[in-house]
């Protein structure tokens, strides 16, 4: 298969009715983060059991065409030997893995951050290819503040992602670009979309720059909200339409999906405004999905907590969780849906 089939191949896979991306990339820190704030030890073994959990909760497949992992987890099995990214394209999941290296202080842009990995990038893509992943993630973080970020922060982070988009396809990896713009800070909803409008333009011009086929990524941005520590509250209507209207001002038709990531939104939350936004716009050139880590890995986790007699428990909830998030990404979601039964 040339290049161009393997990625629309990917692509096709990624971006169906009714499915969106599980994202279980969290590395080391961060997941032993999370484990702590329910009691949860971050050994190897866990985390092991943990996303076996997620990735073998039955019928899976139904809401998800793909997962993202961490690098750990690709050379991690089953409890019956298969390898977790096997076991995930077994249920109809694509496995991505995440390639970044994580976020390092940008020097002469005070506040600003660069993500660190390209060195290498390729030769690891292939490495990861051979384990059976056909897409990538990269994650930018913008935090937001008077002055950040500031131009260089906006141009700097921009090339980078553009570089490794870049590098993923040009070994048939499909890129997913991610522009996180921070919603910690008391700023206002308008800033966080003047900001977040500048940084998905600069993305865009930085992709064009570096030869990026639109067709063959995905984009995984955050949502336009007011910061959380700001007093003030938006409606889930408003979320919608302030994130649209930077979407339409800036992302490319030829994008063939956007998916979003939940950035410390609550499940209900993230579920609410992915389905406002499929309701609001349903023509829109673009399809508009998800793309969450914690708000469909939340209400799992705590019922879990690293006993394996919760397993048939928290997969119930996973599964739940994927499904209101199915229906969001259809526009059919109801709150009242929450408490019925399945
Ligand atoms: P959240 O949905 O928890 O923001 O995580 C998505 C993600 O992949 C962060 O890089």
């Amino acid at each position: 298969m040339d290049i161009y089939s393997e990625l629309q191949a990917t692509i096709t896979d990624l971006v169906q009715p009714g499915r969106g991306i599980l994202a279980a990339d969290e590395s080391e820190p961060t997941i032993a983060k999370r484990f702590k704030a329910v009691g949860i030890e971050s050994t190897e073994e866990n985390r092991r059991a943990y996303r076996t959990l997620l990735i073998g909760t039955p019928n899976i497949g139904h809401f998800l065409s793909g997962v993202i992992l961490f690098e750990e987890t690709l050379g991690q099995r089953n409890d019956q030997g298969t390898p977790l990214p096997a076991f995930a394209a077994a249920q109809g999941i694509v496995p991505g893995i995440k390639v970044d290296k994580g976020v390092t202080p940008l020097p002469g842009a005070p506040g600003d951050n660069v993500t660190q990995g390209l060195d290498g990038l390729a030769e690891r893509l292939k490495g990861y290819k051979t384990q059976g992943t056909r897409f990538a993630k990269w994650r930018e973080v913008y935090p937001v503040s008077e002055r950040n970020p500031t131009l260089l922060g906006i141009d700097v982070n921009a090339d980078t992602l553009a570089r490794y988009a870049a590098i993923c396809q040009s070994v048939g990896i499909v890129p997913i670009v991610e522009p996180e713009v921070l919603l910690d800070g008391d700023h206002t909803m308008q800033r966080c979309a003047e900001v977040t409008e500048c940084v998905l333009h600069a993305v865009f011009h930085a992709l064009h720059r570096h030869g990026v086929l639109l067709e063959f990524m995905l984009l995984k941005p955050s949502m336009v909200l007011p910061g959380k520590e700001s007093a003030a509250r938006a409606s889930v209507e408003e979320v919608a339409r302030e994130t649209l209207r930077v979407l339409k001002r800036t992302v490319p038709a030829a994008v063939p999906s956007i998916n979003f990531l939940s950035g410390g939104q609550t499940p209900e939350q993230a579920t609410a405004h992915l389905d406002a936004m499929n309701r609001q716009y349903p023509g829109a050139p673009w399809s508009l999905s998800f793309s969450y880590a914690r708000a469909l890995q939340e209400p799992v986790m705590n019922c879990w907590r690293g006993n394996p007699a919760n397993v048939a428990a928290a997969q119930k909830l996973f599964y739940r969780r994927a499904e209101m998030n199915s229906l969001a990404r259809q526009g059919k979601y109801r709150s009242e849906l929450e408490n019925t039964g399945t």
